[in-house]
């Protein structure tokens, strides 16, 4: 990109993070007292002050050379890092104050502040993504279908099998057997999306599919995933923007063209499905059928959002902060899709992950 159009994608990054941070900030502080005593909560309302006044001297300027627009661009990479560390910690707070706050209050809070968050890391992202592949000296790769964070060519399929193998290895180390993935559909379907949030969410969604076949003694029975392009969405069916939250924070821009193609990835195992009673707190943050002495090592294996819960580490987690699906479904609501679990107890789960590609470019 030019230096003109980068200093623009600063100029609209330095126009909506200051208020972002400030609405999070500002849901922070209301909180009940107790919640925001905890030391790890208070450590999260910290670095959100810290990385607000990280961009204050920005605020009400222009990018217009080089000089500041490496200065907002180390401020965007400060702000990322300061950030990444931060869903266990979440989790670990509200766990430590579950019994004097009420779950829909948790609930509610959490909600809007995780969607928020994937909103302002990714201006943040694609901001410092933006200015560094526009150095000289970056690589000039032709054949790249990449825009900044986004891939307009994305192929479902490769994920899978990248996420698959990280999961099995996991899985392995815990149970000492290794299901495995059997992709049918439309594997060569490709779509415009964030290759970082679909590793997420399919992380996540395979995770718990590897976890229950293994549990159950299922691990020859193949987890099918069905890759079915979607039709081009009609124009008239509005984006739910899940960013935009009722205090008026300000939602991403999303100036997405009229009509995306989509995906719709169907995860089938034969883990045993979930109980009625689960089946009802799937969507808590926070709710898990994770054993307590399992649960020590997944709290001592703190690591990143897309690294940790996404697992990473030595061992890395295969579950227990009880993040994986309301979080994951996040992700996909963000730019319009969804997650849907259907389960058959006493059989398997199905989980449908419909995304809407992130507009024609
Ligand atoms: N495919 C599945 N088969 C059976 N049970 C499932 C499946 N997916 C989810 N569950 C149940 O739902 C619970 C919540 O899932 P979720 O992914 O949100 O949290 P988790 O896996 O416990 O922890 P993590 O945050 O590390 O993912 C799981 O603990 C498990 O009991
Ligand atoms: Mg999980």
């Amino acid at each position: 990109m030019s230096s003109q159009s980068l200093y623009k994608a600063s100029n609209f990054a330095l126009d909506v993070l200051p208020t972002r941070l400030a609405h999070r900030i500002q849901a922070l502080r209301n909180l009940p007292f107790i919640v925001v005593t905890n030391p790890n909560i208070s450590k999260i309302h910290d670095n959100y002050m810290h990385s607000l006044s990280a961009l204050m001297p920005f605020v009400d300027r222009e990018v217009k050379t080089a000089d500041e627009q490496q200065g907002v661009t180390d401020a965007m990479a400060g702000l990322l890092q300061r950030h990444s560390n931060t869903i266990p910690l979440i989790a670990r707070g509200f766990l430590e104050v579950r019994n004097y706050v009420p779950t829909d209050t948790v609930t509610k809070f959490l909600d809007e502040h995780l969607r928020a968050r994937i909103g302002t890391r990714l201006i943040a992202e694609q901001q410092l993504a933006l200015h560094y592949a526009s150095q000289p000296g970056a690589t000039e790769d032709k054949a790249s279908t990449n825009i900044g964070v986004i891939d307009t060519a994305l192929r479902p399929a490769d994920i899978i099998r990248d996420c698959e193998s990280f999961v099995a290895e996991m899985v392995e180390l815990k149970y000492g057997v290794r299901p495995f993935v059997v992709i049918d559909g439309q594997p060569d379907t490709e779509i415009a999306y964030i290759p970082t949030h679909l590793e997420y969410i399919l992380t996540e969604l395979l995770k718990n599919s590897f976890r229950a076949v293994a549990e159950e003694g299922n691990e020859r029975e193949p987890i099918v995933v069905t890759i079915a392009p979607s039709p081009e969405y009609p124009s008239e069916k509005p984006l739910r923007n899940q960013d935009q939250g009722e205090n008026g924070s300000p939602g991403v821009a999303t100036g997405l063209g009229n009509a995306v193609p989509g995906v719709t990835i169907r995860i089938r195992d034969r883990g045993g499905g979930i109980s009625e009673e689960h089946y009802a707190a799937l969507w808590q943050y926070g709710f898990t059928t994770w054993t307590e002495n399992e649960a020590s090592d997944v709290v001592s294996s703190v690591s990143d959002p897309y690294g940790v819960i996404a697992g990473s580490g030595p061992g890395g987690s295969l579950a227990g902060l009880g993040y994986g699906l309301p979080l994951g479904r996040a992700y996909a609501e963000y730019f319009g899709g969804s997650i849907a679990v259907q389960s058959l107890f006493g059989w398997g789960t199905d989980v449908y992950l419909t995304l809407r590609g992130v507009g024609k470019t």
